[in-house]
């Protein structure tokens, strides 16, 4: 790249060249942007900045929850709720969702966030990010309310995320493919580093938490089992295996070679979809993927056709490179 292009260059360009986004959602991404630095800031002086550890507190699904978990859905909050370009915003940290105050001007747009995803590797220094879908407040509705956050991840208009890994990148798209900027400390901007991002169709990389194999169900049994096989089974090639317990680091690997992670319905809560939230995690991510090329399902329907019925809701996820996607669907047709 000749010239260094940064975010808010690129944001306006999308808004005055090609009529993508209006003003008020390129100030909302800004403003996620730089919410986004401040917590990258946070996660780089760790024990420096008394950030690592658990706040001894649990989150509405009962998972404990860190003190960068409460630090990092704090800056987003309080970056996000005075600019008069969002009427609400919901987060996997917050039981119910949060109406911007009464003081300040109320936008059309409502925020979802992961605010710190991959929490369990937070004080163990390895790559953590923070995930974010933005949809628009449905037509005619005055006051918001959780229902208004109910809507297909097809719907978005916005999502993205951005990873604190050796460097911090944040990955965007609003529906005109997917960007990635990488965050110049010296400057204090994103800059533009990868555009047209594309997820190879095929590959030799799957990423699952293996030790729930015991619990999965047939279809990701015979899929799994068909890659362990290697060049000696149907699928006549080796694979490599990737877990890194961040869906934004395994994500963001996906993006940049390809791969197909899942994370699957399995027999230890029956009663729930999957461990990942659909809203904050699942839609985005799904997006970004298939803006990018590849796909997402549930293993039966494609993750953005989803209607969601609860705020924090969860979902079997399985997205990635496109043949690999596909094939993955239909082992499920087959059961
Ligand atoms: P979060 O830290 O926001 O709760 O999300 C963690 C998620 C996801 O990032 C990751 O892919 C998965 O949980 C890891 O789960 P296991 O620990 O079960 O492998
Ligand atoms: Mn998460
Ligand atoms: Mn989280």
């Amino acid at each position: 790249m000749s010239s260094k292009i940064s975010l808010s260059r690129y944001l306006v360009e999308q808004q005055r060249d090609k009529g993508n986004i209006p003003a008020n959602l390129r100030l909302l991404l800004e403003v996620v942007a730089r919410a986004c630095k401040s917590i990258s800031h946070a996660v780089n002086k760790g024990a420096l900045g008394g950030v690592l550890g658990s706040a001894d507190s649990e989150n509405v699904q009962g998972e404990v929850q860190k003190k960068l978990d409460i630090i990092a859905n704090e800056v987003l909050l309080e970056a996000n709720e005075w600019g008069g370009h969002l009427a609400a915003m919901a987060s996997e940290e917050m039981d119910s969702i949060y109406l911007v105050p009464n003081r300040y001007p109320q936008g059309e747009y409502l925020l979802l966030f992961d605010p710190l995803d991959g929490s369990s590797n937070i004080d163990v220094n390895v790559s953590i990010g923070t995930i974010f879908s933005v949809l628009k407040k449905p037509e005619g509705s005055q006051s918001v309310t959780e229902s208004d956050f109910l809507q297909p991840g097809k719907n978005q208009v916005a999502a993205g995320y951005c990873v604190y890994g050796p460097q911090t990148t944040l990955v965007l798209t609003v529906g005109d493919g997917v960007v990635m900027f990488t965050l110049d400390r010296e400057q204090g901007s994103f800059v533009l580093t990868q555009e047209n991002v594309q997820v190879p169709a095929d590959t030799k990389e799957f990423a699952i938490n293996m030790s729930n194999m015991r619990h999965w169900d047939e279809p990701v049994r015979r899929y799994i089992d068909e890659c362990l096989q290697g060049k000696d089974g149907p699928r006549g090639k080796d694979f490599n295996m990737r877990w890194i317990a961040s869906m934004v680091a395994d994500v963001h690997r996906i993006l940049t070679r390809g791969g197909v992670f899942m994370y699957p319905w399995d027999k230890r809560e029956p009663h729930k979809a999957g461990k990942l939230r659909l809203l904050y995690e699942a839609n985005p991510m799904s997006w970004l993927i298939e803006q990018a090329g590849g796909a997402s399902t549930n293993g039966r329907q494609r993750i953005l056709d989803l209607q969601p019925e609860l705020l924090h809701e969860r979902v079997s996820v399985v997205l990635g490179s496109k043949n690999e996607v596909e094939r993955v669907t239909r082992y499920h047709d087959k059961t």
